[in-house]
C-alpha cells in the first residue's frame, strides 16, 4: 500500500514543500529512504523503526521506500521522522489517518515521543500561503510556530497523540499566538557607567539614528570596547517584522531554545578575532547562518579589527553592501539576511599609544604601516563614521556626576528613526545608511551653505565619489536627529569631520 504525507523544507530561510511518500508492498523485507537524503535523515530509519513498535504495532515484514520529493533537493536533519513514520503507519492498513490539508514536521524518540527541530517558525510562516490549513509540530516547537498566522499549529509531546488526533479519536486545540504582544524591557549594560567621551557618545548616536556603520579607534583602555557593547542600549526596539526576520534565522541555526516564541531583544554579536570567514558569513557543507546572519537587524561588533584574518575581513565586504550573504553549493544557492550595523574597534598601533597626548610609542613607522594595513581600504570606506576615543583625564574618571544614560540618547535615536519610517515609507530601505544611490538626491537636499561646502571640501580633501555618498547619507542622518528638513552646512561639516581619521592614520 502507498501514503503520503506533507512536511516542509528550507532552502536557506526559503521554506518549500515535501513529499513524503511509503510504498510498502510484499517482497524481500527491507527499508530504505531515497530522495537526496543526508546521514541524517538516513539514521530516521531506525528511529522510526523503534517508534513504530513502542506505539503497538508490529514492523511490517514487507518491502519498504520512503521517498522524499523533490528528489533533486537534498534533505537535511531528523524533521522527516513523525511523516515517515505516520505515512508508514497509514501505508501498512494499522490505522486510517487523515492528512487532508496537513503538513507534519518533528524528530521522534526511540519510544515514540517527539523532539523539537531547527527552523520551524521559517517553515510555518508561509504554510497557508502553500495551501495547508494545519501544521503537526513538536510540543517543543509550539510557541514558535504559534506565530504563524491563518494555520492551526497542532502540537503534541508524543507521536501516539498525533495518530489518534489524525485518525479522527482525539481532539486537540489548536496553539494559541501569544507571541507577538510581550515586548520585554531589554537589559543591556547603561551609557551612564562610561565617564567622558562625548564625542564618542554623539557618533554612537549618529550612528544608531541612521544605522551607520562605525570604527572607534584609540589607545588601550579609554572605553571603546565599553561604548560598542552599549549600542544595543540606544537602539530602538525590534519592529514585530524585524523580531520575525531575525527569529527565522536564529531558528534555522537551532540558537532558539525550545519553548521560545520570538526573539525581542536585539541580537549582539561579538565574534572572537580568531573567527573563520566561514562561521562569520555562514557555511559549511550544510550551511547555517554565520555571526553576520545572527546579527541581522543589529550590531555585529569586531574588537581589534587589525587582528582579525584578513580573509575574514575579506568576504564581509559584499555582505556589507548588499545586506545579505549568499552561499552557493552544488545544489543549492541560499541566501540569509544580514542587515547589520558593523561597529569596529582598534588600537592605532600594536603598542596603542601611537598618537596619544603624553605616553610614548615604541613601534616603528613600518610596523604601524603593516599594522594599520590590515584594515583595507575598500573595508574603511564602508564605515561611514571613525571616531578616536582619546584617554579620560583625571578630573573626568574621578567625577562623582552621573554620566548621561542610554535612555536620552535612546529616544532622540528613536525620533530620528521614526523621520526616516515615514520617508522611507513603501520602499524596501529602511535608514539612512541604506540609501540607494537614485534616492540619495531627492533625499538628500542641502541649502546653498551645505552644497558650496560640500563642493570645496570635494576637492580639498580629494573625497572619492563613495565617500562623497556616505557623507551626504551621514548629514542626512546629522540633520534628521535635529528635526531639520534640508541638510545645512553643520551637518556637512560634523559628516567630514568623521571621515578625517582615515587621513590622519592610513594617508601615510
Ligand atoms: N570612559 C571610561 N569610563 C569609565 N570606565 C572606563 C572608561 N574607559 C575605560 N574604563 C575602564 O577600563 C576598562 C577597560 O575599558 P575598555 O575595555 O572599554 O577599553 P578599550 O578602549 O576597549 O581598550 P583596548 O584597546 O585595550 O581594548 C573598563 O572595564 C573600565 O573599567
Ligand atoms: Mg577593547
Amino acid at each position: 500500500m502507498y501514503a503520503f504525507v506533507s512536511s516542509l523544507g528550507l532552502m536557506g530561510i526559503e521554506p518549500y514543500v515535501i513529499r513524503v511518500e511509503v510504498d510498502s508492498r510484499k517482497g524481500l523485507p527491507g527499508f530504505d529512504i531515497v530522495g537526496l537524503p543526508d546521514a541524517s535523515v538516513k539514521e530516521s530509519r531506525d528511529r522510526v523503526k523503534s517508534a513504530i513498535q513502542n506505539l503497538g504495532y508490529p514492523f511490517p515484514n514487507a518491502k519498504i521506500v520512503a521517498n522524499l520529493a523533490p528528489a533533486d533537493t537534498r534533505k537535511i536533519g531528523s524533521v522527516y521522522d513523525l511523516p515517515i513514520l505516520l505515512a508508514l503507519i497509514h501505508a501498512s492498513g494499522y490505522e486510517n489517518l487523515d492528512f487532508d490539508g496537513t503538513a507534519v514536521i518533528g524528530e521522534i524518540g526511540l519510544s515514540g515521543e517527539l523532539r523539537a527541530v531547527q527552523g520551524v517558525l521559517a517553515m510555518v510562516l508561509d504554510a497557508r500561503r502553500m495551501g495547508f490549513k494545519r501544521v503537526v509540530v513538536p510540543q517543543g516547537n509550539a510557541a514558535e510556530a504559534a506565530v504563524a498566522e491563518g494555520v492551526d499549529i497542532i502540537a503534541a509531546a508524543h507521536a501516539a497523540q498525533i495518530v489518534s488526533y489524525l485518525k479522527g479519536a482525539e481532539s486537540i486545540q489548536p496553539v494559541k499566538a501569544q507571541a507577538l504582544a510581550p515586548v520585554i524591557e531589554e537589559t543591556w549594560p547603561d551609557l551612564s557607567d562610561v565617564k567622558g567621551q562625548f564625542e564618542a557618545r554623539r557618533a554612537m548616536e549618529i550612528s544608531a539614528a541612521g544605522g551607520h556603520n562605525l570604527l572607534l579607534i584609540g589607545p588601550p583602555g579609554t572605553g571603546k570596547s565599553m561604548l560598542a557593547k552599549r549600542l544595543p542600549s540606544i537602539l530602538p526596539e525590534m519592529t514585530d517584522t524585524e523580531a520575525i526576520e531575525t527569529t527565522k534565522i536564529y531558528s534555522v541555526a537551532g540558537l532558539l531554545e525550545s519553548g521560545q516564541a520570538l526573539l525581542r531583544r536585539r541580537p549582539f554579536r561579538a565574534p572572537h578575532h580568531t573567527v573563520s570567514a566561514a562561521a562569520l558569513t555562514g557555511g559549511g557543507p550544510n550551511p547555517k547562518p554565520g555571526d553576520l546572519s545572527l546579527a541581522h537587524n543589529c550590531v555585529l561588533f569586531l574588537d581589534e579589527l587589525p587582528e582579525f584574518n584578513k580573509m575574514a575581513l575579506e568576504v564581509l565586504r559584499q555582505p556589507l553592501e548588499d545586506g545579505a550573504v549568499n552561499i552557493s553549493r552544488v545544489r543549492q544557492r541560499i541566501t540569509y539576511p544580514a542587515d547589520v550595523m558593523l561597529v569596529a574597534a582598534m588600537n592605532p598601533c600594536p603598542c596603542g599609544f601611537y598618537g596619544h597626548p603624553d605616553k610614548k610609542c615604541t613601534c616603528s613607522p613600518a610596523a604601524i604601516q603593516k599594522y594599520l594595513g590590515r584594515v583595507s581600504g575598500p573595508m574603511l570606506d564602508r564605515i561611514d563614521i571613525h571616531i578616536e576615543v582619546p584617554p579620560v583625564n583625571y578630573e573626568q574618571m574621578s567625577s562623582r556626576e552621573k554620566a548621561p544614560a542610554s535612555r536620552a540618547a535612546r529616544e532622540r535615536v528613536s525620533a530620528a528613526r521614526a523621520v526616516q519610517h515615514a520617508r522611507f515609507a513603501g520602499t524596501a530601505v529602511t535608514c539612512n545608511a541604506g540609501i540607494p544611490p537614485a534616492m540619495l538626491g531627492a533625499v538628500c537636499r542641502m541649502d546653498t551653505g551645505a552644497k558650496a561646502l560640500l563642493k570645496a571640501s570635494f576637492s580639498a580633501l580629494s573625497l572619492s565619489a563613495r565617500a562623497y555618498d556616505r557623507i551626504l547619507k551621514v548629514a542626512r542622518t546629522i540633520a534628521d536627529l535635529e528635526g531639520a528638513d534640508y541638510i545645512g552646512s553643520a551637518h556637512i561639516s560634523e559628516a567630514i569631520q568623521y571621515r578625517s581619521l582615515d587621513r590622519k592614520y592610513w594617508a601615510g
